[in-house]
């Protein structure tokens, strides 16, 4: 490693020694002049000794000396600002009447209904604020009792420096360049064009820690942003107490010293990039720290005899190292470290170096297994780290898969602090809040979870003094913490962010709190069995069970949804035998129904009975662990990439998702457990060609159970995309032959099925080109053969803008996911919906009369499918009815692939609310197809 960059003798001294106040170079002058004189009393004293002279720039390096012990944080009196450094004149005053405000204080728990003033880009009052002494023209708006919170704070993004849309210019968060790169700053790649920084403000989020990718052990410094356009439009002008500013009016570090920001990771991560093993990634910080620790070792014991006066014998230049200085920092406890780490190993190896080189952890960052280990946690170095978290998305790798949705609830009782983090994007950072709300609707207390997107990461970051006094505040919809939770607007540093704010109206419910379900008896067991709680659902062992206290039931008749049961009362009693409704009403008039023995009661405390839902879109059923090829289907051979061996059928080969499928994964459990009793699954594809897709029920057991399989062979898949393989134009070619008729063996049969209009074809596409040009082939098509085929665009992120044109050629659309990202190039021109725009995809393709469903691409996220389908309608403003809303997920999926509806399909009871409700709990499935109920 290069040692002995610049010096201090000769170049231009790095920045502390720059800007010297006047006043202070004096005082430090003097000392010099005093010891100075001191030693050469001395040395004349002895006259054998040769005389040692006071280095030429002695005033520096004593200064520099002095500087080492300044401690980080803000200035002295910094509370008594009376003006953001961000400011921006003109900007103004704005008093926001009649409000509900969690202030963050008082462990979160504090909300105060009043008034808050944003002044000089500061919260200037907050309260009942009667009146205003200025001259400035201030701006009152009543918010009518709306819930204010601090914005939201994202302690792990890679915003800016993984931009959307992804180009290949604009993937700077990883270097190659070794495993210990301390020296690389993440600001000198923050890409001001990223779409996504207006996107992640209209979800609230107003400040983001950008960090390195954790390619590397060691990755870099992160960068502390506020989202907000600025006038400058420069990377530097975002950022939050700019800690490489060499302005002494705007930064002295000798009067207080601002943390810098640093990126750690271990466990796979690194060691996949450099070929190494943990030993290697472990061996490459200790090595790194110990240079560091040298460095500083030097650096002390040299100041020790500076500021002593000590000058005989002493180099003329301060030790350091160019390179290694933001690593000495870190042992000077001045720079805040994020580590990202997830198991047990891997924490445990991460609390040891920080004891060996005696310097704190900032937070574990994904830290799946944490929850695990707080007792590791607790014997780091200094404090505990915090933890920052997924809500959660787990077991897309090996490393991640004991992660739990009880960990934040697990971490806080053992007194550890809680962050949610968005990874941005691997989440959209817009729906962080989400994470949030899905961490306490699994047992976090709801102080805990709004101070996880605020308060908390604002302390790991040492950021404290000023997130939650600068004006960077967020009027939301509801309460910040219900389903959906909308900002109506978002203000930084005392300015709106969003133009024309679109509000969705919303019922009085979500003004509440959510309440939301007991999950203890779930943690504990998570504990109890090391991260891997059996999740098999359990068969009732009586031929009857009855539902008491229903408020409503909902089933399908003839494919559509329909209310039997709705809340009038809640002596509402449900009879089942052999997994079939017999009775549903009041309590007398179906008591009747009950046979004699064996009867097994459930109280769904007001809860209710809705139809299992469906999920489409990734490969649940086909894989356990997503970065585990050893435990996946694997993908489909592709005759427009490879040459498709014989024996397989060569090009007329065609692969069926039935074939592939794995039973009884954790995953499609999960899902059965939050009701999604239902998947359809099509082969993993390389590109253009993937198979034929499947219907298979989520809880069994094996392929052979009775009813494992609701549909072997449903529809034939596809997909067009940009840049992979052949260019557009030859897939929709190859698609054009395949559909009139050209293509070979059992591929020409299921494209003969689907130009009889017997089999659709689910097209993933995400391109408005693409959606045309797809609509225009199936003009051609339908002209050569005669009648009508079926088509359905899945993925579909730009269908908003083809929804008329989609609507007249009957095709059908699976948006997924719901919640569209500019991610690629071919999704960037995505309807952002509220409050950005005032319709959302969804809103707009129904308006159209397009038959559409909602999907998800990752298979953690399918037990979400009962929210989307709730936040798709909350979104819409209330002309979504809750029928239509489940049959997003439920029935418009079986018309789009043609299944033929069934009344025997599977139930899901829920107490203490219904499917849509963050109150309620999956407690049963009731399966007639089965004939049985599933007691979860
Ligand atoms: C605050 O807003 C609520 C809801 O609109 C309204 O009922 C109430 O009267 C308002 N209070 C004041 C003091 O304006
Ligand atoms: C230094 O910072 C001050 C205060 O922020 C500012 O007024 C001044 O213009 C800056 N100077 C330079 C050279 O950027
Ligand atoms: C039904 O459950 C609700 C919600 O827990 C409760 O308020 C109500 O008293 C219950 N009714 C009966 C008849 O048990
Ligand atoms: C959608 O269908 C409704 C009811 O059939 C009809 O009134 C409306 O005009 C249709 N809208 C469009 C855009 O076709």
């Amino acid at each position: 490693m290069d040692k002995g960059l610049p010096t201090h003798s000769t170049g231009t001294p790095p920045r502390f020694g720059r800007h010297s106040q006047p006043i202070w170079r004096l005082v430090a002058l003097a000392l010099v002049v005093v010891a100075g004189v001191q030693w050469t009393y001395l040395s004349q004293s002895q006259p054998d000794r040769p005389a040692v002279r006071v280095p030429l720039h002695a005033a520096e390096i004593f200064e520099r000396c002095q500087q080492l012990s300044v401690k980080p944080g803000p200035p002295q009196n910094f509370n008594q600002r009376t003006q953001s450094d961000r400011f921006v004149p003109g900007t103004k005053p704005m008093l926001l009447k009649n409000a509900t405000i969690w202030t963050g204080q008082v462990e979160g728990l504090e909300i105060v209904k009043g008034d808050i003033l944003l002044h000089n880009g500061l919260i200037k009052e907050l309260g009942v604020i009667e009146h205003f002494d200025t001259n400035e023209d201030i701006e009152v708006v009543d918010v009518h009792g709306a819930w204010i919170t601090p914005g939201v704070v994202d302690l792990h993004s890679h915003l800016a420096v993984d931009a959307a849309p992804a180009l290949r210019g604009a993937n700077d968060g990883n270097s190659r360049k070794g495993p210990i790169l301390p020296w690389l700053r993440a600001l000198d790649a923050l890409n001001t064009h990223d779409d996504a920084y207006q996107l992640s403000i209209s979800g609230g989020v107003t400040t983001s820690l950008v960090l390195p990718g954790s390619a590397n052990a060691i990755g870099g410094q992160g960068v502390l942003i506020k989202l907000r356009r600025t006038e400058e439009r420069s990377p530097t002008s975002l950022l939050l107490e700019n800690p490489y500013s060499t302005n002494i009016t705007d930064y002295d570090p000798k009067k207080a010293f601002r943390f810098r920001q640093m990126k750690h990771a271990c466990g796979e991560n690194p060691d996949r990039v450099y070929s190494g093993t943990r030993m290697d990634t472990t061996w490459a910080f200790r090595q790194g720290y110990n240079e560091a620790r040298e460095i500083k070792q030097a650096q002390d014991s040299y100041c020790a005899a500076v500021l002593a006066g000590r000058w005989e014998g002493l180099s003329s230049e301060f030790p350091e190292n160019y390179q290694w200085e933001a690593l000495v920092d870190v042992l000077r406890g001045r720079v805040k470290v994020h580590t990202h780490c997830y198991e047990t190993v891997d924490l445990d190896d991460l609390v040891r170096i920080s004891n060996e080189f005696q310097f704190s952890i900032a937070a574990f960052h994904h830290a799946h297994e944490t929850y695990l280990v707080p007792d590791t946690l607790k014997s780091a170095y200094g404090h505990p780290p915090a933890v920052a978290l997924f809500a959660t998305h787990a077991r897309y790798k090996r490393e991640a898969y004991r992660g739990s949705e009880f960990a934040p609830k697990i971490l806080a009782d053992n007194g550890l602090q809680v962050v949610m983090k968005s990874d941005h994007p691997v989440l959209n950072s817009r729906y962080l809040p989400y994470e949030a709300q899905q961490a306490h609707y699994y047992g976090l207390d709801w102080n805990l979870a709004l101070l996880a997107l605020t308060g908390t990461p604002a302390q790991v970051l040492g950021q404290d003094h000023r997130i939650g006094y600068d004006a960077d505040i967020v009027v939301w919809d509801s309460h910040p913490l219900a389903l959906g939770a909308t900002p109506k607007q978002v203000w930084i540093d005392g300015i709106p962010q969003i133009a024309k704010p679109h509000v969705s109206k919303k019922p009085p419910s979500v003004q509440q709190k959510p309440e939301t379900p007991n999950f203890d008896k779930e943690a504990q067991e998570t504990l109890e069995h090391d991260g891997l709680p059996p999740l098999i659902p359990k068969k009732s062992t009586t031929h009857s069970v009855v539902f008491t206290n229903v408020s409503d039931v909902i089933i399908r008749q003839s494919g559509e949804i329909q209310e039997v049961v709705s809340a009038q009362s809640n002596d509402n009693i449900v009879v089942v035998d052999g997994g079939h409704i017999v009775c549903s009403g009041a309590a007398s008039a179906c008591s009747q129904s009950i046979s004699g023995d064996g009867v097994e009661y459930i109280n769904l405390h007001g809860g209710a009975i809705a139809p299992g839902l469906i999920t489409f879109g990734s490969p649940l059923g086909l894989e356990e662990i997503q970065g585990e090829p050893s435990t996946s289907d694997g993908y489909a051979f592709d005759p427009l990439y490879q040459v498709v061996p014989k024996v397989v059928g060569g090009d007329g080969a065609v692969i069926r998702a039935a074939d592939g499928l794995q039973f009884a994964t954790r995953e499609a459990f999960h899902a059965y457990r939050h009701g999604v009793t239902t998947a359809i699954v099509a082969p993993k594809s390389a590109g253009f060609l993937s198979g034929i897709s499947t219907v298979f029920g989520t809880g069994a057991k094996h392929q052979l159970e009775r009813g494992s399989i609701i549909v072997e062979t449903a529809a034939l898949h596809v997909g067009i995309h940009y840049g992979v393989g052949p260019s557009v134009s030859t897939q929709i070619a190859a698609l054009r032959s395949l559909l009139l008729g050209h293509g070979a063996g059992n591929l020409a049969h299921w494209f003969k099925k689907v130009a009889e209009g017997e089999t659709p074809l689910v097209i993933d596409v995400e391109s408005a080109d693409a959606i045309a040009t797809l609509i225009h082939l199936k003009g051609e098509v339908e002209e050569a053969v005669g009648h009508p085929i079926q088509f359905v665009f899945a993925g579909a992120s730009e269908a908003h803008l083809l929804a008329s044109e989609i609507s007249k050629s009957g095709a059908g659309v699976i948006l997924t996911p719901f919640h569209t990202f500019p991610g690629a190039w071919e999704q960037r021109r995505i309807l952002a919906g509220p409050p950005l725009t005032e319709k959302s995809a969804v809103s707009t393709l129904l308006e159209h009369n397009v038959t559409i469903a909602l999907g998800r691409e990752i298979a953690s996220d399918s037990r979400y499918t009962r929210f989307d389908a709730a936040w798709a309608a909350l979104e819409d403003g209330g002309s979504i009815s809750r029928k239509e809303a489940i049959a997003l997920v439920s029935t418009n999926l079986e018309k789009l692939f043609g299944i033929s509806p069934k009344d025997n399909a599977d139930l899901v009871a829920t107490t203490g609310g219904g499917l849509f409700d963050y109150s309620s709990k999956v407690v049963a499935i009731i399966s007639p197809r089965r004939g049985l109920v599933d007691i979860i």
